[in-house]
């Protein structure tokens, strides 16, 4: 696990944007749109996107659906959608998520080295992103952000590592988990803050999740300081 603490490019606070999991090619039409809205309705002045960019369905350990498009066709299709990501956040710091590295996942399962695979930032043409590997803590004015598949889970799962770490954390993977709670003791205060996602719910990669009775929640979150963060919900 890599913990590293980075200084605050300003003395000021930093307005940090969460973009959510986004498993393109499920990404929701309109995702982009609402994130734009809500930057500037905030006036953010640093992005994060959580983790998940994209879902590679089409490599996943689940059980294969012939329906499904080929990881050629996912790749070209999920492309279109990372293009448009990255050309309305041209500078990001990315945390890799579960689904986003499947490729690296499926190498190690053969046996085939990582130095051997292509580089994430070079494959999906993400000039301007930081890329931060699986598991990464990214800590920004005192929070932590991670992508949320390591540490306490379950219910609440962003609350729990809060109290359990005793400091200011955002998370995503969990998609129908959204919103900002706090926990203090004598001393402190502090939030964990599950981002939703932002994902279309009907896409046809989203199947594995259909089962569940807890559905997707599309929004994204801000975070303003290590006291102040917003889940702001996309009203579908
Ligand atoms: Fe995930």
């Amino acid at each position: 696990m890599t913990v590293q603490r980075q200084p605050s490019r300003t003395m000021k606070n930093q307005t940090v944007l969460v973009i959510a999991d986004t498993h393109c090619p499920a990404m929701h039409p309109d995702y982009i749109s609402f994130l734009k809205k809500i930057e500037k309705k905030h006036k953010c002045n640093r992005v994060v996107h959580i983790g998940d960019l994209v879902d590679w369905n089409s490599i996943n350990y689940h059980e294969r659906d012939p329906a499904m498009p080929s990881p050629m066709q996912e790749f070209e299709q999920a492309m279109k959608q990372v293009r448009k990501l990255h050309k309305a956040f041209p500078k990001v710091d990315y945390l890799k998520g579960n689904h986003s590295d499947l490729p690296s996942r499926k190498a190690k399962t053969i046996g085939i080295p990582e130095h051997l695979m292509r580089d994430f930032k070079e494959l999906w043409g993400l000039n301007g992103w930081t890329i931060h590997p699986r598991y990464h803590d990214l800590i920004i004015d005192g929070v932590v952000f991670r992508h949320g598949d390591k540490c306490k889970g379950g219910q609440q799962a962003a609350y729990k590592n809060a109290i359990a770490e005793f400091n200011s954390l955002v998370q995503g993977h969990l998609h129908a988990q959204a919103g900002v709670v706090y926990h203090a003791n004598q001393h402190d205060c502090v939030f964990g803050m599950q981002v939703g996602c932002g994902v279309n719910h009907d896409h046809p990669s989203m199947n594995y999740g259909r089962v569940y009775a807890s559905k997707p929640i599309v929004g994204c979150g801000v975070v303003h300081s290590s006291k102040l963060a917003v889940f702001e919900p996309m009203f579908l």
